[in-house]
């Protein structure tokens, strides 16, 4: 038996991972059997640790390219699951797959230059590709499966769109669970709610945004002993670690320089931290990548403590009370999130620590962009032969930022996440197009665009084949 083999035939995960608090002052632990979404003793954030002294650890990375010719297994199809030695908490009969993480790493030469590198430095992950179209399904599988393992008959998440669609994918072709989505009303984009609705789950509409929905539904999950999806679920974090290990194995197991990711409630940032510090622990890399997380300026929290505030992790010892007090003014002045780029609308991210962490960890630095900029990359990720929801354009539009600011060479290699799809939300994608530099769309305008540099839209002409000649031929 080689060495993965052995690593994934055993049948329980009890004594070989545990949830664990991310406070080192606290550091309790709990079983992986437990439903839990914060530290019973001090509140703060989970993490799943494992005993890597008795766990088949591979002593490369390239020894999981042996699964590429055992892709009949599904376990060894998924993206995610070919990695499972990585993320060893489930018995294999417990994994929920559907194919997830089947994306691609591509260079674009036209998105190298938009950014200002040389020709072929800007790679994608174009994590748009998954079966519900965003990277949510890296961690839903993963969260998925540990609903299983504890038998959940109903799981739940608060949503811009994207969870909830995962969320409801999964539902519906595990049939293990019913799905339950709580949604912000007017704050969703169209793709993402036809698909929760398509895929049947439960869909409440609440008149708020996505803090307040998230704020609902952790209450109704802990009231009604409901599985929540969410990423405070530290099982759905060990999912998303997968995306870096894709954007290893793409780069023949090298790390790029940069790894740039839109920043919303902060599950992904946090997820690729704790997957290099775990590599890098496990001697499996020897250096980690430096990582850039792009706010979008309409729901920039992360930038406003990170840079105007200079809260950092700090060993664990953040500073609360800057953090709080950042908070408790933003409720007094019931300030709220804003932005063209719904998935990431969001005022209070609930991995906060976690991504502080992760920036510590790998010499992060966060910046915000506005939503004229998100467009703008937007566009050119699809004139690039790409496409991406708005959400996804920031991590494009931040690398930009941070090659004009110097701190990103033009020798450097870069891997922008693309987060979404551009299906997600057309209404964005054509009023941007529909748009002239003399007559904004009045939404895009309400948000602050006001040129449409790269819009490329439909020419309207009679249904006449001479005048359509005509068009054609001035082309
Ligand atoms: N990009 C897209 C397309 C997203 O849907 C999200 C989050 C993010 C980026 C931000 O990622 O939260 O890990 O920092 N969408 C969530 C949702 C909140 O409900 O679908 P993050």
């Amino acid at each position: 038996m080689s060495t993965l083999e052995a690593a994934t035939s055993t049948t329980t995960r009890q004594d070989t991972a545990w949830q664990v608090c991310i406070q080192p002052d606290c550091r309790s632990t709990y079983g992986i059997d437990e439903i839990l979404v914060a530290c019973p003793k001090c509140g703060n954030l989970l993490d799943i640790g494992y005993d890597w002294d008795r766990l088949e650890v591979p002593s490369s990375l390239s020894e999981f390219e042996a699964r590429w010719s055992t892709r009949r297994n599904p376990l060894d199809f998924s993206g995610v699951w070919r990695f499972r030695n990585l993320l060893p908490f489930a018995p294999e009969a417990s994994i929920v797959t559907i194919g997830e993480g089947q994306t691609i790493l591509r260079e674009s030469n036209l998105i190298s230059r938009y950014v200002g590198l040389n020709d072929s430095n800007v790679l994608l992950q174009y994590e748009g590709l998954n079966p519900s179209g965003s990277f949510k399904d890296n961690g839903m599988t993963a969260a998925s499966t540990h609903a299983r393992m504890v038998g959940a008959k109903f799981a739940a998440c608060a949503s811009t769109g994207n969870t909830s669609a995962s969320l409801a994918i999964y539902s519906s072709a595990a049939q293990l669970f019913n799905a339950l989505v709580f949604v912000g009303t007017g704050k969703i984009a169209f793709g993402k709610l036809s698909q929760a609705l398509d895929y049947g789950a439960h869909t409440l509409q609440i008149a708020g945004d996505f803090d307040d929905a998230l704020k609902q539904v952790r209450e109704v999950c802990q009231r009604e002993k409901i599985y929540l999806c969410n990423s405070v679920n530290p099982f759905r974090l060990e999912g998303q670690k997968t995306i870096m290990f894709r954007v290893l194995e793409a780069l023949n197991w090298q790390p790029p320089d940069w790894i740039v990711v839109p920043g919303g409630n902060l599950g992904n940032s946090s997820a690729f931290g704790k997957a290099f510090l775990e590599l890098k622990d496990l001697g499996l890399i020897d250096r980690v990548p430096r990582l850039a997380v792009i706010n979008a300026a309409g729901a920039n929290t992360l930038h406003q403590l990170y840079n105007e505030r200079s809260v950092r992790w700090n060993d664990g010892r953040t500073d609360d009370a800057t953090i709080d007090g950042f908070f408790a003014q933003m409720d007094a002045e019931n300030r709220r999130a804003s932005t063209l780029a719904t998935a990431i609308e969001i005022n209070r991210p609930v991995n906060l620590k976690k991504c502080l962490r992760a920036l510590d960890a790998c010499h992060g630095v966060v910046r915000q962009v506005s939503d004229q900029e998100i467009l703008d990359a937007k566009a050119q990720i699809g004139a690039g032969g790409f496409g991406c929801e708005p959400a996804s354009a920031a991590s494009v539009a931040g690398a930009k930022l941070l090659r004009e600011e110097g701190i990103i060479a033009p020798s450097d290699q870069v891997v922008c996440i693309l987060t979404g799809h551009q299906l997600k939300d057309p209404n964005a994608t054509v009023a941007y197009h529909s748009s002239t530099n003399g007559e904004i769309d009045s939404k895009l305008a309400a948000h602050g665009i006001d040129s449409v540099t790269f819009a490329n839209g439909p020419v309207v002409v009679e249904n006449e084949l001479d005048r359509i000649l005509d068009v054609i031929r001035s082309l």
